[in-house]
């Protein structure tokens, strides 16, 4: 299996240009560290294109100050390997020098979607994002790209840049991959202890908990919440960030689950974040 590995924004550019030869093109956003979810993007993407191009890039400017931008991990060759397995035509791995530069006085920046949960704890988090997929979005002009639904806020957030900013890209949102037990695959899990893993479960216990309760036909937020609250309040270790349940597209706070929500956790587990979502559909009656 061999896959291409482009370093600059003009080796990408002429890699594709014989790649393309027509045909459609799929691309897979990341910042390395790649899991089974990362890959479950990648063989996703596949079925939706024949060319698929994976960006490992951490990116600086949506690390909030104080948070593990300079500790992220990173393992191109790892990453170029296993993409390569998957099928994938072309790796882009620009260091920070040749996607920024120069200071940037263009961003994208976004109102409503980004304002709260993640947005709001993690300042100029989401501008980053937006910006340097946007940019990516310029690089590989991909026809699909996809993304994660476990970043569900990012998710909402790039279907409307395209839609706003008029993008030619198709936004596809993969399910969020899970190990066995329920815990979301993340590359931050591998900060976790073995007791914090143990811990972790109860965002994945905790969503359980609303996913069926709205399955018996509960659509009020107030007793979903309630019962995510209170699975989490069970487990001392976890130091709850927020709890919430919007509309998924527009991320706005429900009072009661009439179109497609997600029900998302934020928490703190020894020194490390974690968020989890599930979707919770209207219930049919
Ligand atoms: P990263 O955290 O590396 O994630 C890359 C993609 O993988 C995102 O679309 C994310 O939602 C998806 N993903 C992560 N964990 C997943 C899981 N368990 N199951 C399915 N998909 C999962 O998200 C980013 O990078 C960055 O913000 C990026 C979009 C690359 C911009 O820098």
């Amino acid at each position: 299996m061999s896959v291409r590995i482009a370093r600059t924004i003009a080796e990408c550019r002429a890699e594709l240009a014989a790649l393309r030869a027509g045909r459609r093109v799929a691309f897979v956003p990341t910042m390395g560290a790649l899991h089974e979810g990362h890959l479950s993007l990648v063989n996703l993407a596949r079925t939706k294109a024949d060319v698929v191009v994976v960006s490992v890039f951490v990116n600086p400017t949506q690390f909030a100050p104080g948070e593990d931008f300079e500790r992220y991990p990173r393992d191109l060759e790892r990453d170029a390997r296993l993409v390569a397995e998957r099928g994938a035509a072309l790796v882009f791995a620009p260091d920070v020098e040749e996607m920024y530069p120069r200071p940037l006085l263009t961003r994208v920046t976004m109102h409503g979607i980004t304002d709260d949960l993640e947005g709001a704890r993690r300042p100029g988090h989401f501008e980053g994002v937006l910006t340097v997929v946007a940019k990516l979005f310029h690089i590989v002009e991909p026809e699909v790209a996809v993304f994660g639904q476990k970043d569900a806020q990012q998710a909402a957030a790039i279907r409307r840049m395209v839609v706003d900013l008029d993008f030619p890209v198709e936004i596809v949102v993969g399910a969020t991959a899970r190990d066995p037990d329920g815990l979301a695959l993340s590359s931050r899990n591998a900060y976790l202890s073995a007791d914090d893993r143990r811990e972790a479960l109860a965002l994945r216990a905790a969503l359980g908990r609303a996913e069926r309760l709205a399955a018996e036909g509960v659509a009020d937020a107030a007793p979903l919440l309630d019962a995510m609250r209170d699975e989490l309040s069970r487990h001392p270790a976890i130091d709850v960030d927020y709890v919430a349940l919007v509309e998924r597209d527009s991320f706005r706070s429900v009072d009661r689950v009439t179109s497609p929500a997600v029900a998302a956790v934020a928490a703190r587990v020894g020194r490390t974040r974690l968020i989890d979502n599930v979707v919770i559909e209207p219930h049919a009656r």
